[in-house]
């Protein structure tokens, strides 16, 4: 395959799109960039220092102050803000409450997708988040727009945060993701929407490794002539 590929994986919140995309990129040795944790990040920001996102003189000089790094080892995310990891703490709720309005912030957006597309530059890539096939990269060989049903992502959700955060319950977590698809699907910036040619992937009865073999297949029709 040649240089600089870009796989593009949007969808719904909580419906597998960063297992693919890390498993594709550890089969192909492509970078894997976890989008959304730029938007979660900037929002761990944006609560520590009270930003009012109303105030838009407030918000550019808060982004000024914010430097975003990813250190990419075994595939995982490991994000720094500012020099700290964050990378547990952006996975709680009180970020994932208030991401989907940061995110909705024109401002927001602009930086993200700015240093998004320069870290696709000249590199093979799998990225993951909303508008990755819509807006960061419209030309991206291959899109997948991913789905499941609502109960299955919650219930998916809600295992993982609850060996770490045993007060959690079903209902905040079922709650927080359809409140962010509304909230994803209905702003005016970049919403979250299927680029007209993603190729839908539901996962409500995949498991991760039929998951990987269907974005594998679709690959393998790429690099044929
Ligand atoms: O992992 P999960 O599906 O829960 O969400 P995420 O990918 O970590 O994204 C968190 C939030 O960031 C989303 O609900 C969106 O509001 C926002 N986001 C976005 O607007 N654009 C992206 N490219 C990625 C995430």
């Amino acid at each position: 395959m040649s240089n600089n590929i870009v796989i593009a994986i949007d969808g719904y919140s909580s419906c597998g799109k960063s297992t693919l995309a890390k498993a594709l990129a550890q089969k192909l040795h492509f970078i894997y960039v976890d989008s959304g944790a730029m938007y979660r990040a900037v929002t761990l920001y944006f609560l520590r220092h009270h930003i009012d996102l109303h105030d838009h003189q407030q918000v550019v000089e808060a982004l000024k102050n914010i430097h975003l790094n990813f250190h990419s080892r075994d595939y995982q995310t490991h994000i720094t803000l500012n020099d700290e990891e964050v990378s547990e703490e952006i996975r709680q709720m009180p970020v994932s409450d208030n991401v989907s309005a940061v995110a909705a912030l024109r401002e927001v957006r602009y930086e993200m997708v700015k240093q998004q597309q320069r870290m696709g530059r000249s590199k093979n890539i799998v990225m993951d988040g909303r508008d990755i096939g819509t807006t960061v990269f419209p030309d991206a060989q291959l899109k997948i727009f991913m789905t499941a049903d609502p109960k299955v992502r919650a219930e998916r959700r809600y295992k993982e945060l609850h060996e770490k955060n045993p007060d959690i319950t079903l209902e905040e977590v079922f709650e927080n993701i359809a409140h962010r698809d509304y909230q994803d699907t209905t702003r005016e910036e970049s919403p979250l929407m299927r680029a007209a040619d993603a190729i839908i992937l539901d996962n409500t009865n995949l498991t991760p490794d039929q998951q990987l073999e269907f974005a594998l297949n679709k690959i393998k029709g790429l690099s044929e002539p």
